[in-house]
């Protein structure tokens, strides 16, 4: 039988996300929203191209929480994204109305499933789906670490000329101003970046990646990026339904690891059909422990707003 993916909020991110994961064959989707009308005609939209693109699987979009009973994984990309002169955090109360509404009936349909928050702001979005849902702890996730860190990717491959294929890159802490890109775990060919940029270049790329999402902002005016995320989104999916046990950064609760205690921050994960395996701990300088810490410390803000 055919995994099943469900894919809450059908606008950019939504719908981006349904794409790859039907045209990847991954799974069969579920794209659900509360407007009427608009999953439903994305949906058949989706489903007919599937013959174009030679893939087996079945879109529906709906409005009905049953429709999405016995998924293996809920994406959660219901809320509003932010315009310019906006920041991710000025989303939290909305989208935490919004956020507790959906997984509450998320997982009264599919109590097994494994849960992907994308929803800003990233980290106490899912720390609010966790509190909520009740599950344990490997069975939500944060998307954001792989969006971040294939911006910082892209930007590396772009100054370098060389292949993306060739570029890893590791951006840890929480999905916003404070995120951490680190440039020794970052490489090229397995060549640590500080190797072959100077401080200045990396410096410039870093604070690029930080203002990643902001730029794109800036040139839409009406949302913000969709096609990176949902592709992240589809990464950390094929990870999990097909126990490939890849080590990406997402956004973990986390018991202790790196020093903190009850809070979903971005860190190395091992993805696979059990959600998050591992936890990576690597070893950070002083400077990277605190900036990580500080990171900490903006989204323990957050949730402390919202009470989660
Ligand atoms: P969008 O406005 O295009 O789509 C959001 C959809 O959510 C709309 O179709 C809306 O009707 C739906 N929605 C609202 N309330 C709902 C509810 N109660 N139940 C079901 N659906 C509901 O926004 P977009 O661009 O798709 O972004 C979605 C969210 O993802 C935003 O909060 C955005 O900030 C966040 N985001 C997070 C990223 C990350 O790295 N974690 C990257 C990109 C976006
Ligand atoms: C981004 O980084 C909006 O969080 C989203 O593009």
């Amino acid at each position: 039988m055919r995994k099943k993916v469900t894919v809450v909020g059908s606008g950019n991110v939504g719908a981006t996300a349904a794409h790859w994961l039907a045209s990847k064959e991954h799974a069969d989707v579920v794209l659900i929203d509360i407007i009427e009308g608009v999953p439903q005609g994305k949906g058949l939209d989706l489903l007919q191209a599937m013959p174009i693109e030679k893939r087996d699987a079945y879109v529906l979009g709906t409005n009905d929480y049953a429709d999405t009973a016995n998924s293996d994984i809920v994406v959660i990309t219901a809320g509003i994204p932010r315009k310019p002169g906006m920041s991710r955090d000025d989303l939290l109360n909305t989208n935490y109305k919004i956020m507790s509404d959906v997984v509450g009936k998320a997982v009264q349909y599919s109590p097994n499933c494994i849960l992907i928050i994308v929803s800003n702001p990233l980290d106490a979005m899912a720390q609010a789906a966790y509190k909520q849902s009740g599950f344990s702890r490997n069975r939500v996730i944060g998307m954001a670490g792989i969006l971040d860190s294939a911006r910082f990717r892209a930007f590396i491959a772009r100054e370098l000329d060389v292949s993306v294929e060739n570029v890893t890159a590791f951006v840890l802490g929480g999905h916003g101003d404070t995120m951490v890109p680190l440039p020794r775990y970052s490489t090229v060919a397995g060549i640590p970046i500080t190797e072959l940029m100077d401080k200045e270049t990396i410096d410039r790329l870093v604070q690029r990646t930080r203002d990643g999402g902001a730029e794109i902002v800036k040139h839409l005016k009406t949302g913000s990026a969709y096609y990176a995320p949902s592709a992240a989104v589809a990464e950390m999916v094929e990870s999990i339904l097909k126990d490939k046990k890849k080590i990406v950064p997402c956004a973990a609760y986390l018991e202790g690891e790196y020093g903190i205690n009850g809070l979903f921050i971005g860190v190395p994960c091992k993805l696979g059909s059990n959600g998050i395996e591992k936890i990576i701990e690597i070893k950070l300088t002083p400077e990277e422990q605190a900036a990580l810490q500080k990171s900490a410390d903006s989204v323990k803000e957050l949730v402390s707003v919202i009470g989660v």
